[in-house]
């Protein structure tokens, strides 16, 4: 399936909300002919907009946004509570309290009516899909919208974007799924055969892909393009903190593992002490448990201590190595 939008690498540089997505390492996937993304993800309109004119001052090539869409979580203030006490050692420990829940819709509307005024080649969608007169908007400018899908359901509620994102459960960060929830999670290639057939959309695929054997694997399932997060995180473009880079590396982390511990949505991250002991206390409740968590993922950070920070990562997060990511969109696309 030829896609007009997308570039001539089938290579999609996953938003990286949080840090990692630079206007830089956007700019240089794109230059590279694969996708650069931005993720607008916990930024205001106004810095977002920022990021868009300093890619723009990058790179002639298109790149995309990606927004977060508002949260529907009916959280339950009891167990919300209840967190917050269970965070009181962990937050005393780093000389902090923990922090106050706050806005729930990722400023959303101010979002999308920026990216109208002067829109991007590309916007995506997670945790939910858009109004359809949202989508009818943005495909009137020429910007191609693609909204993020965890299973088969989701896809075909979201059959009016130009494209689905299909992510699957060896993801690095937070499940893009619409629902606060893992209930019909699957493996990437279970979930590209399920919305590949529940819809006539073209499907880029998401989740652990590392290797340009992976890449060319999704592709030959039908996939249009394969979109990496994790193995951006090590390159000298990406926004990642020292810290989390130096994770990705360190034998220590052996493993990965999905939690709400750090936000309230299920993310994939290195196992480390936090997320040993916290995941099984966490409520289903984002952004609140995010906003919880703030100031000792904060004060963690900065105290070096990389067992009480996020340290999201796919299955696949030891094939991030350190090379620049123009040389790695190459080496994925099966170039060199
Ligand atoms: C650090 C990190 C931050 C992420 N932030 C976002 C985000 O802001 N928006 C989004 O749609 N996906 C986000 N994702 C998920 C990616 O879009 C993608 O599904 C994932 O990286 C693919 O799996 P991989 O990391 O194994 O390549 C993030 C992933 C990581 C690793």
């Amino acid at each position: 399936m030829t896609v007009p939008w997308l570039p001539e690498l089938p290579i999609v540089q996953a938003p990286m909300a949080g840090g990692p997505s630079t206007p830089e390492l956007a700019a240089a996937v794109s230059d590279a002919g694969g996708l650069g993304f931005l993720g607008a993800g916990y930024k205001t309109a106004g810095a977002m907009r920022a990021e868009i004119d300093r890619t723009r001052a990058l790179t002639s090539r298109p790149f995309g946004v990606n927004l977060f869409m508002p949260s529907q979580d009916d959280a339950d203030p009891a167990a919300v509570a209840a967190y917050r006490d269970a965070l009181a050692p962990e937050a005393r420990r780093l000389g902090v309290d923990p922090g106050t829940p706050s806005a729930r819709d990722d400023a959303y509307d101010a979002k999308v009516a920026d990216l109208l005024s002067d829109p991007p080649g590309v916007v995506s969608f997670t945790f939910g899909r858009p109004d359809a007169a949202v989508i009818s908007a943005f495909q009137e400018r020429g910007t191609a919208v693609v909204v993020t899908v965890t299973t088969a359901e989701e896809a075909r509620l979201a059959s009016a974007a130009d494209a689905l994102c299909a992510q699957g459960t060896e993801a690095g960060g937070h499940r893009g799924s619409f629902a606060n929830t893992l209930d019909g999670a699957l493996p990437l290639r279970d979930l590209l055969r399920a919305v590949l057939a529940a819809t006539d959309r073209p499907v880029i695929a998401a989740g652990g892909l590392g290797t340009p054997d992976d890449v060319a694997e999704v592709l030959g399932l039908g996939a249009v393009a394969a979109q990496l997060g994790t193995a951006f995180l090590r390159r000298p473009e990406s926004g990642a903190s020292a810290l989390h880079k130096a994770a990705l590396a360190d034998p220590a982390f052996t493993s990965t593992a999905l939690t709400r511990a750090f936000s309230g949505r299920p993310a994939r991250g290195l196992v480390n002490r936090f997320l040993t002991e916290y995941s099984d206390a966490a409520p289903a409740a984002y952004p609140d448990v995010h906003y919880m968590t703030s100031p000792l993922r904060k004060a963690a950070a900065a105290q070096g201590d990389a067992g009480a920070v996020n340290l999201w990562a796919g299955t696949a997060f030891r094939d991030a190595a350190e090379v620049p990511a123009a040389d790695l969109v190459r080496h994925l696309a099966g170039l060199r």
